[in-house]
């Protein structure tokens, strides 16, 4: 990705949201590090997510898996990310179960910019079949483009028994002319579920 793009600044943002609310909720001495990203689309947050990780893992072991339905935007990460220590699956996150290879041990399971009311329904299946991937202290963590979005999903992730641990509204977040009041990683939610 070129320096100084709009999408490299969206992701220069994203990183420090992450290291402000993700890295202090993650075990310090922490050798590895599976992250989970659902949803994934083509995967702009490869480097990022993976650069994360080697930083709480200093300089450790990092996997990142990527899911989403769609098939072109999946050939596109694998293409684009081919470097990077990931995988990129074609798979219907809501079947996730399904997958019995991938585990359910990750320490971070990774929701950009969710979708949550364009099916609530889905969304919430998503949302449980990442929860049911999460290790011991795996963090959920979810990017919004919208306020009220933001809002349903974490009531939705609430009354599934996970609790927020972290929730910031992205200040400098890069508005989109697509939709009033939408931005890039608008919120950045961190959620585990509740002991
Ligand atoms: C708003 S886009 C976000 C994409 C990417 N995370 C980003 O931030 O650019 C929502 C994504 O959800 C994916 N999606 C929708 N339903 C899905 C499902 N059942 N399983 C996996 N991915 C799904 C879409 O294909 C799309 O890539």
């Amino acid at each position: 990705m070129k320096p100084g793009t709009p999408v490299s600044e969206d992701m220069q943002r994203l990183k420090a949201m992450l290291q402000q609310s993700v890295t202090p909720h993650l075990p310090a001495a922490q050798k590895e590090m599976q992250i989970l990203n659902l949803a994934c689309g083509r995967c702009d947050e490869a480097d990022t997510l993976v650069s994360l990780g080697r930083e709480v893992t200093r300089g450790g072991h990092v996997r990142l898996v990527g899911a989403d339905i769609r098939i072109r935007e999946i050939r596109q990460a694998r293409e684009n990310h081919a470097k990077l220590p990931a995988e990129f699956l074609i798979q219907d996150a809501s079947q996730l179960h399904q997958h019995k290879e991938l585990g359910a041990d990750f320490d971070l399971v990774f929701l950009r910019h969710q979708n949550f009311w364009h099916g609530q329904d889905l969304w919430k299946k998503i949302f449980e079949q990442g929860r049911a991937r999460l290790g011991k202290n795996g963090l959920l963590v979810i990017t919004s483009y919208f306020d009220h979005e933001h809002k349903l999903a974490l009531a939705a992730l609430e009354s599934m028994g996970m609790e927020v641990v972290s929730n910031k509204r992205n200040k400098a977040s890069r508005s989109l002319n697509d939709a009033p009041g939408k931005s890039v990683d608008r919120w950045v939610a961190v959620l585990r579920p509740k002991k």
